[in-house]
């Protein structure tokens, strides 16, 4: 956990060190970490990637990204330059076991000088084909092995873990022949992101939401991950992906899980983790064909004009093949049948190409049982409590109250937190958080194995029978609108679904 004690002394070794991941994320989070004074006294990088840079090269490289990033170039210029001291660069073809000797001299050369450093942090920001290649060679160059007691080798590993359960098993048993449990941290940037992690505080720091908690007084609730941007330049990993692997195997699922486990007996890792796994062993699974079309619908974005802006239709995107059937979004229903949620729906989406970028889980209330007051909201988004996870991140909760006046008119208010009300405005990146829990030994916000392979046994079977539709029932919807009329034909029940937010102007979906 984030406390004020940098982490032991270590050096951290990046794959896909000139990756857009490495460039965006991983630098702009170290840099952000050393401001704030809380990377190891000795610490260094070592990116490793096919392109060639030499130390220096690799360095200013790295300034630009990160300037970029910065308003205030000139107030980081000192600190940055101070950073940069400490990035590393080896280049070679890491899909050759005999180039790793390169690696495998510039750490014996550069752990000496960390000081009583026997610890090594691999960071996977790669393709992931290269998941099962790299630990290998790392192996076969005895560099997964720690010298001393007190040394340790540890990897993170991007997402996607996997892109079906066998495959998830597959590395999961590689790795965990290379390295053990505790040093593999697996890892879903979305736990890292601050609001996420506020789940956890609002549920239970506060007496007031968990006798609310559970299915006597939550009718259903919505977990949305909306993007503006389309595929962009990822193209080839994402038509081999689509969105259910993308966003909801992952990202969305692990939300549900935060919202909906048991309290934990304390905040130990293990702890959260054991809560967290009931939730994923509670998910109710599709079990026939006709389950899944009935509770999943899956859509593609398609051109058009906007503004007069010619916008490009998924199958128009570089890499994309232009009969591809690969989704761009998804809405399911489902449900966790535990003695909390039974029979309450969970409604999930996520799809690229919408209007905005917008994260929000929805949790709506229970309407009274009986309407006193002409004109009082029924239904159950009345009461409704709104936990914004990005952008403009925020908590609003919904609710009735009677006009000033001589009558009883009932006006829906809301009560509302920003974030950035408060004195601390910038949120850190989740990969900040992520980055020092690993240094730190910290999985709380790492998934575990198990959790992920019940999250792909749950996601499984829907993928199976899409592939075996391929184009049929496949929906579309104009690039920037709000996904197909479909993913109303989900909300029969209950009723007040329709009028969730995210859904508010649908487009026709056209079956093909
Ligand atoms: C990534 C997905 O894991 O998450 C991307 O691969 C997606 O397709 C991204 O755009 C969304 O993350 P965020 O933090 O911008 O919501």
């Amino acid at each position: 956990m984030l406390n004020n004690t940098p982490p032991a002394n270590q050096l951290l070794v990046i794959f896909g060190a000139s990756g857009d991941l490495a460039e965006r994320k991983l630098y702009p989070s170290l840099f952000k970490l050393y401001q704030r004074g809380l990377l190891p006294e000795s610490f260094a990088v070592i990116g490793v990637s096919r392109t060639v840079y030499t130390d220096v090269l690799f360095r200013s490289h790295i300034q630009q990204q990160i300037l970029n990033l910065e308003q205030d170039k000139a107030e980081v210029s000192t600190q940055l330059n101070q950073f940069l001291q400490q990035l590393y660069y080896v280049h070679f073809d890491t899909h050759k076991e005999e180039e790793y000797a390169q690696l495998r001299k510039r750490v014996d050369e550069l752990l000496p000088t960390l000081g009583d450093t026997d610890r090594i942090l691999y960071y996977l920001a790669t393709p992931p084909l290269m998941y099962e290649i790299i630990p290998t060679c790392l192996k076969a160059h005895q560099l997964t092995t720690a010298q001393s007691d007190a040394g340790w080798r540890r990897i993170i590993v991007e997402k996607p873990f996997g892109s079906d359960l066998a495959s998830a098993i597959k590395l999961g048993d590689l790795l965990q022949t290379i390295f053990s449990e505790p040093n593999i941290y697996r890892i879903d940037h979305y736990l890292g992101k601050e609001t996420v992690q506020n789940m956890l505080v609002l549920r239970f720091s506060n007496g007031i939401f968990e006798p609310l908690w559970n299915r006597n007084y939550i009718d259903f609730v919505e977990i949305s991950a909306a993007e503006m941007l389309g595929v962009e330049e990822r193209g080839k990993y994402y038509d081999s992906a689509g969105a259910l692997r993308d966003m909801i195997q992952n990202h969305l699922l692990q939300l549900m899980a935060f919202v909906t486990m048991e309290a934990p007996a304390n905040f130990e890792a293990e702890s959260i983790r054991n809560e967290v796994d009931k939730v994923f062993m509670s998910i109710r699974p599709y079990t026939t064909p006709k389950q899944i079309d009935q509770s999943v619908v899956r859509a593609q974005y398609t051109e058009q004009t906007l503004d007069g802006t010619q916008l490009k239709g998924y199958r128009q995107e570089e890499y994309i093949a232009k009969d591809s059937t690969t989704e761009t979004f998804v809405a399911m229903k489902l449900y966790i049948d535990n003695w909390r949620w039974s029979d309450v729906p969970f409604f999930i989406r996520t799809g690229k190409c919408l209007p905005e970028k917008k994260s929000e889980i929805t949790i709506h209330f229970k309407s009274t049982p009986v309407q006193l007051f002409a004109g009082q909201c029924s239904g159950s988004s009345c009461n409704k409590l709104t936990i914004r996870i990005q952008p403009d991140e925020s908590i609003s909760l919904k609710f009735g109250l009677k006009l000033p006046g001589l009558g009883y008119e009932v006006k829906q208010v809301s009560m509302d937190f920003k974030y950035n009300s408060l004195q601390e405005t910038t949120l850190p990146d989740a990969y900040e958080r992520l980055l020092i829990d690993a240094m730190e030994g910290d999985p709380t916000l790492y998934p575990r194995s198990s959790t992920l392979q019940t999250s792909w046994r749950f996601i499984d079977p829907i993928l199976c029978h899409w592939n075996e539709k391929g184009a049929e029932g496949l929906c579309f919807y104009p690039a920037r609108t709000n996904g197909p009329e479909e993913q109303l034909l989900l909300l029969h029940e209950p009723l007040s679904f329709k009028n969730a937010d995210f859904a508010d102007t649908p487009q026709k979906c056209d079956i093909t």
